[in-house]
């Protein structure tokens, strides 16, 4: 161990006894964290159960770097209220360290007078990316980071602490594929892990409250939350629960739904039949057209002339959209009799996606495995990157846009119905 190192190391614990008090000493796992943090890796991710001390940690450990090293620090988290987590436990411990002269402080901005080195508090919030160009500091700390888009982190961040070669270090659960959670622990760096059965000294309320959360989470979200895996709800929640159809439903409502390109020229439908109770859902064969719009009206006015449907669904942006009217146009060419009747516009796009989410999982959306053309659509559904929300609903990113699902989602539509 450097001697550099070991003062700096030193320095820290007996800091922390200052602020920290005697009765709260670091627990063995925050010690241990803060000796490799303290190293300085460029990158560190620390994943550790829920209540483990993490914001803790980070909060005060900021705190020691700005006043001890002179060190800028931004502080970020996906809302407002997790970033004051942080900044209040670091303007905590500059309260019990400096005077009142030697200090501006708060839960936005702790500044320490006599070396001006600032800790900042940074909302990741989408619109606040940009205003984040232009600040710079030699530590960003990221708290919650499952919640966070990898792509979207690495993009702000990384500009951040550049300029000094600083350090990026993200705390939080497991997170989805995409989420800053999975890959930036996946880089090289120090990587902490810590799930709730190696906490020394279990508290029996602590206990208590992780069988609760076992009973009332889906096992990878609890896994995520308490064992610090990986969190992988989109096979969890849509592949093994998409079961396959074994028997053709006795007296279905077709629908076809269409998600008509706007950004690319591709075009998805997917034949889905209801049955009569509303409940099950079976999606039983699907089409992908290319080319213009008329092209693909036409070539979909064809297929449908073999499919018996009860209603079409697509979805559009208003009464008179360019690409629905040729559409009809076009079944109406190859179908006068065509019983294409009803225009859906999807309004609200998660409450859609929490509706076949929460049918997928109750095992009442299947698919038709015989067909050959489910070989991409599983593909391309379980390929799906998405993240968390606070309120645990998912939020999909428009970069992992997936014309199969945004088809599927026309099926649970609530209300809104234009007429053509
Ligand atoms: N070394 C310690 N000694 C005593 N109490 C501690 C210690 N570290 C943290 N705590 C307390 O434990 C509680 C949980 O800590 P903290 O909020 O930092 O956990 P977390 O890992 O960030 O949790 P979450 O996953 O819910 O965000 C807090 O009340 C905090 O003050
Ligand atoms: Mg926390």
């Amino acid at each position: 161990m450097s001697r550099a190192y070991s003062n700096i190391y030193n320095d820290f614990l007996k800091y922390w006894s200052f602020i920290g008090g005697d009765d709260r000493p670091p627990a063995p796992k925050q010690r241990e964290t803060a000796a490799e943090l303290l190293h300085m890796p460029r990158i560190a991710t620390i994943r550790w159960t829920r209540g483990s001390g993490k914001t803790f940690l980070l909060g005060k450990l900021g705190f020691f770097l700005a006043y001890r090293l002179g060190w800028d620090i931004i502080v970020g988290a996906p809302t407002e209220k997790q970033t004051e987590a942080i900044m209040g436990e670091v303007d905590g411990a500059a309260r019990r360290i400096l005077g009142r002269n030697d200090l501006i402080s708060n839960t936005e901005r702790v500044k320490i007078k006599p070396t001006g080195a600032e800790i900042r508090a940074l909302g990741l919030g989408s619109s606040s990316y940009k205003t984040a160009q232009s600040k710079h500091a030699q530590l960003v700390i990221i708290d919650e980071m499952q919640q966070l888009v990898a792509g979207e982190v690495a993009e702000s961040v990384i500009g951040m602490v550049a300029p000094h070669q600083g350090s990026v270090w993200l705390a939080g659960l497991g997170g989805s594929p995409g989420s800053a959670s999975a890959v930036f622990g996946a880089m090289d760096g120090v990587h902490s892990v810590h799930p709730w059965q190696e906490h020394i000294k279990l508290d029996p309320v602590y206990v208590d409250y992780v069988d609760d959360a076992r009973q009332t989470m889906p096992p990878p979200e609890f896994a995520a939350h308490y064992e610090c895996a990986d969190l992988d709800m989109s096979e969890f929640l849509l592949v093994p629960s998409l079961d396959t159809i074994d028997q053709h439903m006795h007296d279905p409502f077709t629908m076809v739904c269409i998600d008509w390109g706007k950004r690319r020229d591709q075009s998805v439908a997917t034949v889905i039949d209801r049955d009569a109770s509303g409940i099950y859902y079976h999606l039983r064969d699907w089409k992908v057209l290319n080319g213009s719009y008329t092209e693909q009206g036409r070539v979909l006015g064809k297929w449908l002339l073999d499919i018996p449907y009860d209603e079409i669904r697509v979805e559009i942006n208003g009464v008179g959209d360019g690409a629905s009217d040729i559409l009809k146009e076009e079944i109406l060419k190859s179908d006068p009799d065509s019983r294409i009747r009803d225009v859906w516009v999807l309004q609200n796009k998660n409450k859609a996606l929490h509706r076949l989410f929460g049918a997928a999982r109750d095992k009442k959306v299947l698919y038709d495995d015989k067909n050959p053309r489910s070989v991409p659509f599983i593909k391309e559904i379980t390929s799906i990157k998405y993240r968390m929300s606070e309120s645990g609903s998912m939020i999909i990113p428009q970069s992992s846009h997936s014309d199969y699902l945004s088809s599927i989602l026309l099926a649970f539509v609530p209300e809104a119905k234009v007429y053509l």
